[in-house]
């Protein structure tokens, strides 16, 4: 079996990013030159996807052209002798097969994925979230591919993790193992799943961290899910009621450095990471850190 279709939630308000947010996608604000989602699906595409569907809303149009072809600013590039740029934003609109759906409401990421379930049929599909990137190492697979490598391995719904501070749980969908030895392990089976818990309360700081491997039966749970007291459908509620069901749920603790794009932090930090790579710039960004430390 293989893993090729996969939803990309892209329809979140970003007011954490306000005003930048206000009329721009968050998940097309540049890590250096490259909208985020771009290195989402890049992502996606490495890991075997061939279908994505990335849901969309009113305000989030810019996203649907960064994967369009764009004729008149090809051609001025080519009169302009800049071949190669004009290949470059050509090849963004051949990535992959890219469609769109428009969310209405922003009603949580679980009301996101049910926006999804025609595109998925009854194949199994990965989610990757629009501003959730993650940086791996030349030798490392893919975030996404080791979770559908976990997907193929366990034939279960895979959620993909990492640890995090004990202080930021109440930040993110919680997993609790069903082995609590079994934690430190690369795959684990789920015991259950906490939205948002109390920094106090939690049972483990695992945190999910916007990459699963779903089966079309999410959508029948999705339906259950009841809104939760921010007026939204979590995805993580749904895989509680598939685990009460006695379905198995898988976590893998994937490899690489992650960055919520949607944080000022984790903008920053990508930003200044990216650009510490970047052979063009590299040098520059070295010595003008080095000034400002010094000073
Ligand atoms: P977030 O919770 O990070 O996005 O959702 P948000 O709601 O835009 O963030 P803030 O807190 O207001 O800053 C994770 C992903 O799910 C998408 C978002 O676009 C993001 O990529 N999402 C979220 C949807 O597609 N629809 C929703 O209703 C909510």
């Amino acid at each position: 079996m293989k893993i090729t279709k996969a939803i990309i939630p892209a329809a979140g308000l970003g007011t954490r990013l306000l005003p930048a947010t206000k009329a721009i996608p968050k998940e097309m604000l540049p890590i250096i030159n490259v909208p985020a989602i771009q290195l989402i699906v890049e992502e996606a595409v490495k890991s075997g996807i061939k279908d994505i569907l990335i849901v969309v809303s009113q305000t989030k149009n810019p996203i649907i052209d960064h994967f369009d072809y764009n004729y008149e600013l090809q051609q001025r590039l080519i009169k302009k002798n800049k071949k190669e740029l004009a290949m470059m934003i050509k090849k963004i609109g051949d990535i992959a097969n890219i469609q769109f759906i428009r969310q209405k409401e922003p009603l949580g990421l679980g009301h996101a994925i049910k926006c999804g379930k025609i595109f998925c049929g009854n194949d199994p599909f990965a989610v990757i979230l629009g501003d959730d990137v993650v940086k791996n190492l030349p030798n490392e697979k893919p975030a996404l591919r080791q979770c559908i490598e976990t997907f193929l391995k366990t034939n279960s719904c895979v959620v993909g993790i990492q640890k995090i501070k004990k202080e930021l749980v109440n930040k993110y969908g919680i997993v609790i193992p069903k082995d609590k030895k079994k934690e430190v392990e690369k795959i684990f089976t789920l015991k259950g799943l906490i939205e948002k818990p109390s920094i106090t309360k939690t049972i483990s700081n695992y945190a999910i961290l916007g990459r699963y491997v779903l089966t079309n039966d999410i959508f029948e749970a999705l339906e259950k899910t009841k809104v939760d007291q921010s007026g939204e459908i979590q995805l993580t509620n749904a895989l509680k009621i598939l685990i009460k069901k006695g379905k198995k749920v898988s976590a893998c603790q994937f490899t690489g450095k992650r960055y919520d794009l949607g944080s000022k932090i984790g903008f920053v930090s990508a930003t200044i990471d990216y650009a510490l790579e970047d052979p063009e710039i590299k040098n520059d960004i070295i010595k003008l850190i080095k000034d400002k430390v010094d000073k």
